[in-house]
């Protein structure tokens, strides 16, 4: 069975079972802090998980793209992903348990859908801790279905409970689902410990929320969150050893073994060279779809990261010429269903040329200035001085440097190095290993007020530039500042600033309440309302109102009342391409 067919058929069970299905969110999250990237489906879902109403009703379904980048050591083996398809389905304080164990087990196993044989399926569940009990209910709802008690394990809350996405957020035990791929004939028993068995399907039992200082709470809803890998369940559906294997690798694979002239399978070094290439191309082409382009901080940060280290790999492969765009333009084509790839074709050919040829004019001279270091490499660790260095002036991500030192089994100092970062003035949210497994800042009620500043900031921008057509290209917003983009073709002047800033310090003043409404989409079409989320939720959308100052069609959350606001301040007005400009503002 080919994906495609794979992610038509889950869809299709999923709307058989009265779901709505929602189209995939993108993977910068909008307005949320906590994460860089969206690492499941569920994260677009995160208000509706702690309560909020969601236009389509009470049971989702979709296809996501996801980034991970917390197992990137391990990509180049047969199932790690740095850019992958999450097949999810979702009860927002709907069905429970027992529905949807019973769905998971009759799409994997029926013949109607995938058929796969009951004999080869294993199962974990939550062994319990302090805050939570063990779920022995979830066990005996797979016993009931014919799963042997053999087959099932009871792990800790490191392999058997999910989420938070970020640092704070629902959360909760779950089960998942495991297949057997070796040769043999699958063990009686199941052991978690053997790579043999690989997971395909996590049903989370969302019912707790993560709090700032660490507990958990009940959530109001008790809510399922599923994800199915859509590349590991192809490759077990087409019996294949890895997910490379399938069509959803090989004509990027064929690609490089062009360029290169090395074969795919032949020498493991290689292999691996070729798959982490494969892989990190995707994710890169994927992120500057959505007009990311390479930078030295947050999502630009880890584009250039994946970029500069697929090209390291190539001089694995003996590759010295540019292969990047050659390859992006295969990818482009491979995923015509992810409309933003075709749309975005040439920012993305542009920029992922442009960063290798920036990287490739420094990649020799660092590269000999590194074997220079560890000569001298004292005690088996580079400096943080020399780590910077070769940031600063080879352009070499630190993480680089450190792959690089373990191969040679040195360390380097990493709190040397972010010492020296923060002297130079750059301190970036991603500039340390550490951060990126982690989330970022606190998802907070300071997030909240920027995001309903916002929607002042847009009607603001449209009053005083005399300029309706002006929309949202763009945000983020983190606890300390709004981002905000928006189409424009030139600079502002001061004075459009401050008037900018004055106007939405009045209607902060003005104490104006905040009011929302559900209404169907072709309404909000026919009413002329603003809104970046159009088309996002299908049929029926969410209007925040503001007075009659702002009316824009949004997910929210948002405060109450604009006087809870505070004072509103521009801090930088700058261009982001053509034609789009970008404002950064704070609320004091
Ligand atoms: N959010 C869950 C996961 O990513 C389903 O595994």
């Amino acid at each position: 069975m080919k994906a495609d067919k794979l992610r038509k058929k889950y869809l299709e069970f999923f709307k058989i079972k009265s779901h709505a299905i929602i189209p995939s969110g993108s993977l910068v999250p909008e307005n949320d802090p906590t994460v860089l990237f969206t690492t499941a489906g569920m994260h677009p879902l995160v208000p509706f998980l702690l309560g909020e109403k969601h236009p389509l009703g009470k049971r989702l379904a979709n296809v996501q793209k996801c980034i991970r980048t917390g197992d990137i050591e391990e990509v180049g083996d047969d199932t790690h992903l740095t850019f992958f398809e999450m097949l999810g389905n979702w009860s927002l304080g709907d069905y429970f348990k027992k529905e949807v164990i019973k769905w998971s087990w009759e799409f994997l196993t029926s013949k109607k859908w995938l058929g796969l044989d009951k004999n080869k399926i294993a199962i974990s569940c939550f062994k319990g801790d302090k805050n939570a009990s063990k779920d022995v209910e979830t066990a005996e709802i797979w016993k009931s279905l014919g799963v042997s008690e053999k087959r099932i394990a009871f792990l800790p809350k490191e392999d058997n409970w999910w989420g938070p996405a970020g640092n704070t957020g629902p959360c909760g035990p779950d089960t998942e689902m495991f297949y057997w791929v070796g040769d043999e004939q699958a063990p009686e028993k199941f052991d978690p410990e053997d790579e043999r068995w690989v997971e395909i399907w996590n049903d989370v039992f969302m019912q707790y929320n993560k709090t700032k200082d660490g507990n958990y709470e009940e959530l109001k809803q008790k809510n399922v969150d599923t994800g199915m890998g859509l590349e590991r369940t192809a490759a077990i559906l087409q019996g294949k050893k890895s997910v490379y294997e399938t069509e959803l690798f090989t004509p990027i694979i064929k690609k490089i073994e062009k360029l290169s002239k090395k074969k795919y399978g032949e020498k493991e070094k290689e292999t691996r060279a070729i798959r982490i290439i494969t892989d990190h191309l995707k994710a890169a082409t994927f992120i500057l779809s959505e007009n990311v382009a390479p930078s030295n901080t947050e999502q630009g940060y880890v584009l250039r990261r994946l970029i500069r280290r697929s090209i390291r790999y190539g001089k694995i492969l003996m590759m010295q010429n540019n292969f990047t765009k050659d390859i992006s333009e295969i990818i482009i084509d491979m995923y015509p269903e992810y409309k933003e790839l075709k749309k975005n074709k040439n920012f993305i050919l542009k920029e992922i040329e442009n960063e290798e040829n920036r990287f490739r004019q420094t990649l020799a001279s660092g590269l000999r200035y590194f074997n220079k270091i560890i000569e001298n490499a004292k005690g088996k660790t580079i400096s943080g001085k020399d780590a910077f260095l070769l940031y600063q002036s080879y352009g070499f991500p630190i993480e680089i440097t450190w792959e690089l030192a373990k191969e040679k089994n040195l360390k380097v100092d990493m709190k040397g190095y972010e010492k020296e970062f923060k002297k130079h003035q750059e301190l970036s949210r991603t500039a340390t290993e550490g951060k990126f497994k982690a989330g970022l800042a606190d998802k907070s009620e300071e997030t909240t007020k920027l995001h309903t500043a916002t929607h002042l900031l847009l009607s603001a921008l449209k009053k005083v530039l005399d300029k309706e057509d002006i929309m949202q290209k763009g945000s983020n917003i983190t606890a300390e500042r709004l981002r905000f983009d928006f189409n424009f073709d030139r600079k502002l002047t001061q004075e459009e600033l401050k008037e900018i800033e004055d106007l939405v310090n009045e209607k902060i003043k003005e104490s104006i309440e905040i009011k929302w409404e559900e209404i169907p989409l072709e309404e909000a079409k026919k009413r002329n309302i603003t809104g970046s989320f159009k088309h996002k939720y299908g049929e029926k959308v969410k209007v925040y109102s503001i007075g009659n100052f702002s009316k824009e069609i949004c997910g929210g959350p948002h405060v109450n009342n604009t006087k809870n606001l505070g004072h509103f301040k521009i801090k930088k007005e700058e261009s982001v391409s053509a034609g789009v400009r970008r404002i950064k503002a704070v609320l004091e």
